[in-house]
């Protein structure tokens, strides 16, 4: 009996460092990186199917701060809505927020981008697809911070 349940708990360990390559998290002071026994319960679920989620921090930021920026920021941003922060983003214009989690074609920024039913931003001048794309797909994904 014993024997069995060690068996288990050496395949739980080898999934999960299968699962978990690298430690992502440096909060606590790791002084017991591998031999905690009882507190582990093995609910990993994530390792399986990796898509890469988009965040804003990451992936978006760049884009907005690049195309945007120049009008919408501070104070004086055109409709109030001020990109210089995700909070000031995700809080949107002075009529409310721009986007909504996982509703592309609901999201006033994916028209506007797009010059699809709302006005074309930035002004004039399109973005390049692939910006339009990440855009799109992190909304569609949840709009990630
Ligand atoms: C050259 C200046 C300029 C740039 C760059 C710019 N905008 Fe704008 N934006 C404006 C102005 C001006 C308005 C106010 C509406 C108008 O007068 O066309 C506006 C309005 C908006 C609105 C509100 C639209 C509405 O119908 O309520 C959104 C959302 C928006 N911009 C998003 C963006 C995003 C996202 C970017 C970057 C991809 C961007 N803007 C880049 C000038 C700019």
């Amino acid at each position: 009996m014993n024997k069995f349940a060690i068996l288990a708990l050496g395949a739980l360990f080898l999934g999960l460092a299968a699962c978990s390559p690298k430690t992502d998290e440096g909060g606590t002071t790791g002084d017991e990186p591998t031999t905690t026994s009882s507190t582990e319960g093995g609910t990993s679920t994530e390792g399986e199917n990796q898509v890469a989620t988009l965040s804003y921090a990451s992936d978006i930021e760049p884009i907005i701060k690049a195309n945007c920026m120049q009008c919408h920021v501070g104070d004086g941003a055109k409709e109030g809505f001020d990109v210089s922060s995700f909070e000031s983003f995700a809080k949107g214009t002075s009529h409310g927020a721009v986007y909504t989690a996982g509703d592309t074609s609901g999201s006033l920024l994916v028209k506007v981008i797009n010059g699809d039913g709302a006005k074309q931003m930035p002004p004039g001048k399109k973005m390049s697809d692939e910006d339009i794309a990440k855009i799109t797909s992190w909304v569609e994904q949840g709009a990630n911070p």
